[in-house]
């Protein structure tokens, strides 16, 4: 064991007894994580995958969780339906410490907690009905119960005709509604998705994520969503957190974090979402103008702070000369404006500081990033 690992091991977690008191909004709070922690006995000794995790999430959001891989984001979700056991900290669902539940308590806890799976899960021998059907019988519900409540989730998830079929009859979206039904049976108000579209096509991702939304709106569900796919938070998450090394390296509205990332590797897990120049552009690029007629190149972003679209007339007009688009768009995530547009400005007048400047009044960051021909 490394002495940084002993350190850790033996740091004690702080008391956050008090702060339950203190704060009104935490005490809301659907899901809580007080200096939660969990130490693998890794092959190689132990294993530090969350550490000091304080966390709360809103009954009814749709929270996302992202990080690279390793990251500790499979372990923290897992805690919740105690899957996985903390070695440090607490968990609190509805303000009630789950670190205590015997097993009958443990039961009844994962019968509140829906789980659904990248790969599935599916029993392949039996067909779609009998695999929603399965915890039902498991919990020893009545069959008129049972029938009935297989056919009210097989319409929920669009699955009504393909009751007899098989897992392997089944595309991947279709399995994965699947999943979703049997995640239902006992009418959870929480679900736990880890990388629940990672194995499907963008298209059936998208009408996973609108039936996850759906759900989420007409059932009143808490949704906790982990994912590698940052347009599956911008889709539907309300907010979100960046995990790094088992720790929590920020959170906030998706708008705010995807707008401005502040960490390292939020930016990085990010930057797939962000107009990159293009190389061709990136090779003509002038430090300073090669002519009179070279066109300074703006990077305009709009990180959502704003809650307004940029209006293109008023901010050319103040630009001046000629402006052409080179790259960009703008979108909106909950109600605000995030993107960036890159513009060529030529025959224009004013400095690179002025034009800087001048976009300032549209856009939250302003680069000049050089000059093409
Ligand atoms: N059962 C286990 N035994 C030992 N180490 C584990 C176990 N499960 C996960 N880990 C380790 O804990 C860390 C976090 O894993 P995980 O929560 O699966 O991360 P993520 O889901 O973000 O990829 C990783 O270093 C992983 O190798
Ligand atoms: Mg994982």
């Amino acid at each position: 064991m490394t002495a940084a690992i002993q350190r850790r091991l033996e740091t004690p977690e702080p008391k956050n007894a008090e702060r339950t008191e203190l704060h009104p909004e935490l005490n809301r709070a659907h899901v809580r994580f007080i200096g939660l922690g969990k130490t693998y006995d890794g092959r190689q000794g132990p294993v530090a995958a969350l550490q000091g995790i304080d966390l709360a999430i809103r009954h009814g959001e749709v929270f996302g969780i992202i990080g690279r891989s390793g990251a500790g984001k499979s372990s923290l979700i897992r805690t919740i339906n105690r899957l996985e056991q903390p070695t440090a900290g607490r968990v609190l669902i509805d303000q009630v410490d789950i670190g205590e539940f015997d097993e009958d308590r443990l039961v009844a806890l994962r019968r509140r907690i829906g789980m659904i799976f990248q790969h599935f899960n599916l029993m392949s021998a039996k067909t779609v009905w009998q695999n929603v059907e399965l915890p039902l019988k498991v919990a020893g519900v009545p069959k008129a119960q049972r029938d009935k409540k297989v056919r009210e989730l097989l319409e929920l998830v669009g699955l009504q005709a393909k009751h007899k079929a098989y897992p392997a009859q089944l595309s991947g979206g279709q399995k994965q509604r699947v999943g979703i039904a049997r995640a239902l049976v006992h009418d959870p108000d929480i679900l736990l998705c880890d990388e629940a579209t990672s194995a499907l096509d963008p298209e059936t991702t998208q009408s996973i994520l609108g039936l996850l939304r759906e759900i989420n709106q007409r059932l009143n569900l808490t949704i906790v969503l982990i994912t590698h796919e940052m347009a599956v938070i911008r889709e539907i998450c309300d907010r979100v957190v960046v995990l790094e090394h088992g720790r929590i390296v920020e959170q906030g509205p998706v708008w705010e974090v995807f707008g401005n990332p502040q960490h390292e590797v939020s930016q990085t897990l990010l930057a797939p979402l962000q107009h990159a120049l293009p190389e061709e552009l990136q090779s003509r690029l002038h430090a300073s103008p090669p002519s009179s007629e070279a066109a300074a190149v703006l990077r305009l972003q709009f990180t959502g702070s704003a809650s307004d679209e940029p209006d293109l007339a008023a901010l050319f007009a103040a630009l001046g000369g000629r402006v052409k688009l080179l790259l960009g768009g703008v979108e909106r995530i909950q109600g605000h404006a995030l993107g960036q547009l890159l513009l060529a400005v030529s025959g224009s007048a004013a400095s690179a500081e002025q034009l800087r400047e001048r976009a300032g009044q549209w856009a939250q960051r302003v680069e000049v990033l050089g000059y093409v021909v």
